[in-house]
């Protein structure tokens, strides 16, 4: 299979990795999580009891795929962003009419490809082009030469969240952009709850999300030259009220000097490293935010309102005209 690569420098890796770090809040990129263990550790997350959203949202999808077959329409361009276990686009796949083609996009090149290829040995009569790239960065999608009535994006299992709201505005123009005319976007977005059901969730009795948390600072040890301790950080995981977001948190156990890319970072008793942000919104809220580039079509959840899976079309931006 032909995978498309859109190349990441390594001198911004560094950079982007280093100003975070340079904050009074320090802070490290969410997208530092999936390297092989980190994506196997998120995928015994999506397994947990208290971790409610995995499940929700695919049982949303299930009860409801006929009727999202027949928001989406037939002959569509299926774009996947951050094509991850393969459960939820299977049941696009199996549901949808005449698909024209299947775009996953991932940032893990090995994991897309696998798969890519698991997927074009199910269905053999699909044309599959993974593209290999980093979505939270603005990127131009390689044009795809199928004939298709509309593009489509598939961005499920909230991770939207982990934009702030100004960047989530931003990403919905670049999907907005990448679907074009007569383009959808089929999303899930996690809705505001009790605290008690959302710190659970981000705190797991079996540790695994700390687990998670913290192999970040074991990838920058083995990837970017650094010598964190891990086991002078604990996880932290709380519901900012104000922001309408868990964040996560490494908070260190004591003080101490940390390398990283050649640099020496300081970390005071109890200071911590911003690791994750996931925000939750309400209905109304989500569609005030995507209001710009996307009308809400339909919005589909669970009999106890903890997730939603949304249909959103893309909105003909009008042009001003001349006076
Ligand atoms: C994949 C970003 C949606 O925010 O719930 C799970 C990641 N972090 N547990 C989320 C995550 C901790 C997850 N997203």
């Amino acid at each position: 299979m032909n995978e498309i690569t859109v190349d990441q420098d390594v001198l911004l890796l560094r950079e982007e990795l280093l100003s975070g770090l340079r904050k009074p809040q320090k802070t490290l990129p969410s997208k530092y999580f999936y390297d092989e263990t980190g994506s196997a550790l998120f995928e015994e997350i999506c397994k947990l009891q208290e971790y409610y959203p995995t499940r929700t949202e695919t049982g949303i999808l299930r009860s409801n795929i006929r009727d999202i077959a027949a928001q989406i329409g037939t002959d569509c361009l299926l774009i996947e962003y951050g094509s991850g276990a393969s459960v939820k686009i299977r049941l696009l796949l199996d549901h949808l009419d005449r698909i024209a083609g299947y775009v996953p996009i991932d940032i893990s090149s090995e994991h897309l490809l696998q798969a890519a290829e698991t997927l074009s040995r199910m269905y053999p009569d699909l044309m599959i082009q993974p593209v290999s790239a980093d979505y939270t960065q603005d990127f131009e999608l390689p044009a795809i030469d199928v004939p298709h009535a509309r593009r489509v994006v598939f961005f499920p299992g909230s991770t939207i969240g982990n934009f702030t709201p100004r960047e989530a505005r931003h990403f919905l123009g670049h999907i907005a952009t990448v679907a074009g005319n007569r383009g959808g976007l089929l999303i899930g977005v996690d809705l505001k709850k009790d605290v008690s059901i959302l710190e659970a969730a981000y705190n797991d009795s079996r540790g695994i999300t700390a687990a998670f948390n913290k192999n970040m600072l074991v990838r920058l040890n083995t990837e970017f030259d650094a010598d964190f301790d891990p086991d002078t950080f604990r996880h932290r995981a709380v519901w900012n009220a104000l922001h309408g977001r868990i964040e996560m948190h490494l908070v260190s156990l004591h003080e101490q000097f940390v390398h990283v890319a050649g640099e020496r970072i300081l970390f005071r008793r109890s200071e911590s490293i911003l690791t994750e942000y996931s925000y939750k919104y309400r209905p109304d809220e989500f569609a005030e935010l995507a209001k710009p580039y996307f009308r809400v079509e339909h919005v589909w959840t669970d009999a106890r309102h903890l997730f939603s899976v949304q249909y959103l079309r893309c909105v003909s931006r009008r042009r001003s005209r001349p006076a």
